[in-house]
């Protein structure tokens, strides 16, 4: 796919086939920030990335801060959503998962704590604009 990437969906099989692309554009150690409000799809659409990789129980992590996954390569899936003071970030060794060149790193709720995301390889953007209608953007960084 090309970078930027900008469309708006209507169905989840939109959203699903926009993954899809994208899960060929990933490489060992890219660290993928995922922005948008609760219900907005960050979730669906890591889940949908991962299953691309082999993985296929995706689910939120938000009270764990992060989930570890080995598929055809391994992924940390992160939410910072209940997240309250940096340091929990420090505590769980967030630096040390980003700086390892061989896992993908999702990143829900990323703009929380934008300081703490030291690399960052895309950062995609969903918003819901109607009901059930979303645009999704992506962003790609060198
Ligand atoms: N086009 C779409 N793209 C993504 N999710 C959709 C779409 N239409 C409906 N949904 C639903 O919206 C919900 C999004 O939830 P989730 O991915 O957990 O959001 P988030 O992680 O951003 O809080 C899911 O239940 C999903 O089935
Ligand atoms: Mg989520």
């Amino acid at each position: 796919m090309e970078f930027p990437f900008e469309a708006l969906v209507e169905t989840e099989a939109e959203t699903i086939e926009i993954a899809n692309k994208f899960a060929d554009d990933i490489s060992p150690g890219n660290s993928i920030l995922l922005i948008g409000n609760l219900g907005a799809g960050k979730t669906f659409f890591i889940k949908t990335v991962c299953s691309c990789l082999g993985i296929d129980d995706i689910k939120s992590p938000t009270f764990a801060i992060v989930h570890q996954h080995k598929g055809k390569l391994p992924v940390n899936h992160f939410d910072f959503y209940r997240i309250k003071k940096v340091e929990e970030l420090y505590d769980i060794g967030f630096d040390e998962y980003l700086s390892d060149d061989s896992s993908i790193n999702f990143i829900e709720w990323a703009d929380l704590f934008p300081d703490a995301v030291q690399k960052i390889s895309f950062k995609i953007f969903i918003d819901l604009v109607d009901s059930d209608k979303r645009k999704i953007k992506i962003e790609k960084y060198e």
